[in-house]
């Protein structure tokens, strides 16, 4: 395990290549989040996305460059018994918030929360409890501690989730489409809640096609397509005069889509 200095951005991503087969899915990307900021990812289907969330937090081999989050820095093409330590500790440190907010089903809300500071912190329940049901509050479900998953409605159980992948303080937090499977109002409530997250300093990479939430909350924005960043900057400019034709066809099929 290698360590950087701290004054540096808390997610960096360093020309991240990554292949399936003969096809490059991430063509050698590049990006920064500096401490405190919403950045949002976004781009057609397929371009890459959630493949780069996944390389960042872990969860997908790489087949080079290089990836920081914090301190922790993880190189391409690892392997073996250190290599597994780090990305444990890779995925303390990113907090992942995925579409279909997969909760376990067999186990009470407070349960799914607990599952990160008792299994992967190592902490008594008894002590963690308490905070656990500090982060369901937050999420404004506090009531709702002894019910199972499916007793909720989609918006909710991703409230859940977000307190969930919260409830191990992760130094950042990587959401891939936390809204896409919700109607408007939960997905409305789910919005809400991560605003307020930014709003308290939250570091978060964000991938949605909510481009209003974009536009209110993050301070850069990323488009991809075939597996590159083509353009970044912030909304105003990126959302309202892109620089990129294929941005500009992008957010007319957003548009159509409405
Ligand atoms: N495990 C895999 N094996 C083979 N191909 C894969 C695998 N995972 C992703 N891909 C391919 O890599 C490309 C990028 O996929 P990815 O899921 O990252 O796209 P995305 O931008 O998140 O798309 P969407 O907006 O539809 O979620 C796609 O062509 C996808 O089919
Ligand atoms: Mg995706």
């Amino acid at each position: 395990m290698t360590t950087a200095p701290c004054a540096a951005p808390m997610i960096e991503a360093l020309d991240i290549v990554q292949s399936y087969g003969p096809r490059r899915v991430l063509d050698g990307v590049s990006l920064a989040v500096q401490r405190g900021e919403v950045a949002a990812l976004v781009g057609a289907s397929g371009s890459g996305k959630s493949t780069l969330l996944r390389v960042l937090n872990g969860l997908e081999p790489f087949h080079s460059g290089t990836v920081r989050i914090g301190d922790l820095v993880h190189r391409g093409g690892g392997s073996g018994p250190e290599h597994e330590r780090l990305l444990v500790a890779l995925r303390r440190k990113a907090g992942m918030v995925f579409q279909q907010f997969h909760l376990f089903p067999h186990m009470s809300i407070l349960d799914n929360i607990l599952v990160g500071p008792v299994h992967v912190l190592g902490r008594p329940r008894d002590e963690a409890a308490p905070q656990a049901l500090e982060l369901l509050a937050r999420v404004g479900l506090k009531d709702r501690a002894t019910d199972r998953p499916e007793r909720l409605s989609g918006g909710e159980q991703q409230r859940v989730a977000i307190a969930r992948a919260l409830a191990v303080e992760p130094e950042v937090m990587l959401f891939d489409e936390p809204t896409s499977a919700l109607d408007p109002r939960r997905a409305a409530e789910v919005l809400a809640f991560m605003s307020d997250l930014a709003a308290a300093g939250q570091t978060m990479l964000v991938v949605t096609h909510a481009l209003n939430f974009v536009q209110r909350v993050a301070r850069t924005v990323h488009v991809m397509a075939d597996g590159r960043i083509i353009e970044s900057g912030p909304p105003t400019a990126v959302l309202q005069a892109p620089a990129d034709p294929r941005t500009h066809g992008f957010l007319a099929a957003e548009e159509a889509a409405r």
